[in-house]
């Protein structure tokens, strides 16, 4: 990961600002993501981490800054090209979000209902999401008949339906009991494995972020206050580092 800073970002967040009347959320919030890394996001509750992945999604417009995906700066290109790219994304949104009313087979091939040519393939794209989460078994049930681990799971083979080039997280473990917890981030990491992805996990589970992270930024006051691995931010002696340690 040394080389990381002569690589061109797969992702690149420059002086984003967002706020809501006189709520000053995003302060100039800046970050990159490499390929095949895993990097965390940090940061307290209300702190800005969910509107940060709406604005990468486009589902709200930041009040200024710029967020290049792939070399394209979303907050300018249109929806078809938007469209595109949100192929090469996949999302486990905070609670898992499950269709209730669906099964689990129509619940992965929601994702594809826009892409023809995925369409037509999509029971072996199901299968093969399912496979990768270890629960093809659960094809034919209804979320109600899942527990909130499967769940999660679910919500994962889900994001990965389309083989996304990156993968964003938001809050993944949370909601889960730890043991239950720790599988989830287990599996994540040989996802990551098994699709060359790289990720985006926003969380503030210490022990998701030891265990996941290559590289981590610490969201305060609506900026990346801190950058730097696990180990270094663990041992740091600013207080307000110290904080999320405890
Ligand atoms: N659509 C909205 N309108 C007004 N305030 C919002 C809106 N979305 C988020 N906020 C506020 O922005 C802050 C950050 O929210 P959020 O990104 O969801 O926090 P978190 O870091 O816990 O994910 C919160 O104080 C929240 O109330
Ligand atoms: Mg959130």
């Amino acid at each position: 990961m040394e080389d990381l800073k002569n690589r061109e970002p797969i992702l690149k967040i420059r002086d984003l600002r967002k706020s809501f009347g006189t709520h000053h959320v995003l302060n100039g919030f800046n970050l990159d993501l490499f390929e095949g890394e895993s990097l965390v996001v940090m940061g307290k509750s209300g702190s800005g981490k969910t509107v940060m992945i709406k604005c990468i999604v486009r589902l709200m417009q930041p009040d200024s800054g710029s967020i290049e995906l792939m070399g394209k700066d979303i907050t300018r290109i249109d929806h078809e090209e938007m469209d595109i790219l949100r192929t090469k994304i996949g999302f486990l949104f905070q609670g898992s979000a499950l269709y209730d009313s669906m099964t689990v087979r129509e619940n992965l091939e929601f994702p594809l209902r826009i892409h023809k040519e995925k369409y037509d393939q999509k029971d072996k794209l199901v299968k093969e999401a399912l496979e990768s989460v270890g629960l093809l078994g659960a094809i034919d049930l209804m979320p109600n008949e899942l527990s909130g681990g499967m769940k999660r799971r679910i919500a994962l083979a889900r994001a990965i339906i389309l083989h996304p080039k990156i993968i964003i997280y938001d809050e993944p473990t949370t909601g889960l009991d730890p043991i239950t917890a720790k599988e989830i981030v287990e599996l994540m990491k040989e996802i990551q494995i098994k699709y060359g992805s790289s990720s985006l996990i926003i969380t503030h589970d210490v022990d998701c972020a030891r265990v996941i992270s290559n590289r981590m930024i610490l969201l305060i006051e609506g900026v990346n206050y801190v950058e730097g691995t696990f180990k270094e931010l663990v041992s740091s002696e600013d207080k307000k580092i110290k904080a999320f340690f405890k």
